[in-house]
């Protein structure tokens, strides 16, 4: 059980895909399945669960290939969970992503109306995300597990994206992803930051004690113990525009370098403006025990190097002074692109779709996720920036502000476009592996 000072976490019953960085580099794909009949449905969780890999033993049965597995709340209620269990889950993941359109921003062409089918339907039942070293390898793994679905009856594939992580690890704007990782108390896995002290294990885990004292648990417990929440969104990303953008409001290649850095708030290298303000060191940035060794309060408290408003600094503002805790709203992403990459020095749009598939792992989707999302991407009154969004992932369909401040004068940038369209994503809950079984012995 889990003690406050000496946190015991069970990893052999948490899914690997919850604490462990995914390999690098490595081709990934999500699959959505639907469940007609609650049977096959358990059986399915039956198989799945021998196949799913958990933080304790990062060898997969399925060699290369790593498999974890969220089911939506209309998931758990196609498996027959009863409805005073589905009652205890969490308020957010019981009403969907798409019930939740307006708080996340996700207006106009991002609105549920306009996602690509299944998702905003009832029918995103099941989602698996298998990962590889390479497509190989992956498509290997999946023909395999391909059977198992396909003989059953009552269990349709009705969506599949393909994704991939670069070894540069660069997302499609050009910037490296998948730096800034939380340490989580009990996990042994460390965090990237060694400024920021590791976190209670229930921010990310369910059945643990959090940051505030509390502990969340769905019930039975024997359901909801050693799960957590995910988010996945299809985010496309408009890469021409954002190029483009660059270009109209700069006065050179340098200058764009650095227009892009102060909307990110890390070089394209990963390097932190908070550690080298002038110019790209793409040696720090590719060194993972320099490249998030910052903080913002004693150094930077009005943002001359990493601007309050730009992406990373708003979705963790770590010591800066806001309004409110900052470490009650962190998260683990993990964040994949798909689509190919838009070739170097090309500003006009190739119609390729690309983007990200953002993941998101947490206890909390409402104070983690959802926080995040519409007060510090979608506003910017935390810092004292009136109604400024995220410059590069805001939702800004009416021309957006970004501010850099400047000595003598500040620069203020107007008519910023919408960057990134969200093409659909669901709320899921990821569980433990004995409660996996727990489902395939449903009896009701
Ligand atoms: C297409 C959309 C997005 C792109 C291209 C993007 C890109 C990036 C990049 C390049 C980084 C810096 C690398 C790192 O620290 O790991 C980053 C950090 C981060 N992003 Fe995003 N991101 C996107 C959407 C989002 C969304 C929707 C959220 C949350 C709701 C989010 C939350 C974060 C957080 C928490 C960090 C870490 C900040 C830190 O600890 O310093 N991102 N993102």
């Amino acid at each position: 059980m889990a003690t406050e000072a000496n946190t015991i976490l069970e990893l052999d019953d948490i899914q690997s895909g919850v604490l462990r960085p995914r390999p690098t580099p490595y081709a990934a794909t999500y699959i959505v399945l639907r469940i007609d009949d609650c049977k096959a449905g358990r059986e399915l969780m039956r198989r799945l669960s021998a196949v799913v890999t958990s933080a304790a033993n990062p060898t997969s049965p399925l060699a290369d290939t790593w498999v974890s597995v969220a089911l939506t709340y209309t998931g758990l209620n196609a498996l027959g969970v009863p409805q005073e269990s589905l009652d205890t889950f969490a308020w957010e993941f019981r009403q969907g992503m798409s019930a939740r359109a307006k708080e996340l921003g996700d207006a106009g062409e991002s609105s549920p109306e306009n996602w690509e089918k299944p998702f905003g339907t009832p029918d995103v039942h099941l989602v698996i995300v298998a990962v590889s070293p390479d497509t190989q390898r992956l498509e290997a793994a999946l023909h395999r597990a391909r059977k198992t679905y396909q003989e059953m009856r009552g269990i349709t594939a009705i969506w599949r994206q393909n994704c991939h992580a670069l070894p540069t690890e660069k997302e499609p704007f050009g910037f490296r992803d998948g730096i800034s990782h939380p340490a989580i108390e009990g996990s042994g896995i460390p965090g990237t930051n060694p400024r920021e002290q590791p976190f209670k294990a229930g921010e990310f885990v369910l059945g643990y004690r959090d940051e505030l004292g509390g502990i969340q648990i769905p019930q039975p417990e024997a359901l909801g113990r050693n799960g957590t929440y995910i988010v996945f969104r299809k985010l496309h990303q408009r890469v021409a525009a954002f190029r483009q953008y660059l270009k109209a409001n700069s006065t050179s290649p340098e200058d764009e370098e650095l227009l892009a850095a102060k909307m990110m708030g890390r070089w394209r290298s990963g390097a932190p403006l908070a550690l080298c303000p002038f110019h790209d060191d793409p040696d720090l940035g590719a060194d993972p025990r320099r490249n998030n060794d910052f903080l913002y309060g004693e150094d930077d408290p009005a943002g001359f190097r990493t601007p309050g408003g730009s992406h990373i600094r708003r979705t963790n503002p770590r010591d800066a002074s806001i309004a409110g805790v900052a470490r009650i709203h962190r998260m683990i992403r993990r964040g994949t692109a798909y689509g190919s990459q838009l070739r170097e020095g090309v500003l006009e749009d190739d119609g390729v779709d690309r983007g990200l598939i953002f993941a998101f792992v947490g206890a909390h989707p409402g104070r983690q996720f959802e926080f995040v999302q519409s007060q510090w991407i979608n506003d910017g009154v935390f810092f004292g920036a009136g109604e400024a969004k995220d410059p590069i992932v805001g939702s800004n369909d009416e021309g957006g502000d970004f501010t850099v401040p400047r000595r003598p004068v500040r620069r203020r940038l107007q008519g910023l476009p919408r960057f990134v369209v969200t093409r659909g994503g669901e709320y899921g809950f990821m569980p433990g592996l004995r409660a996996l079984r727990w489902l395939a012995e449903l009896q009701t």
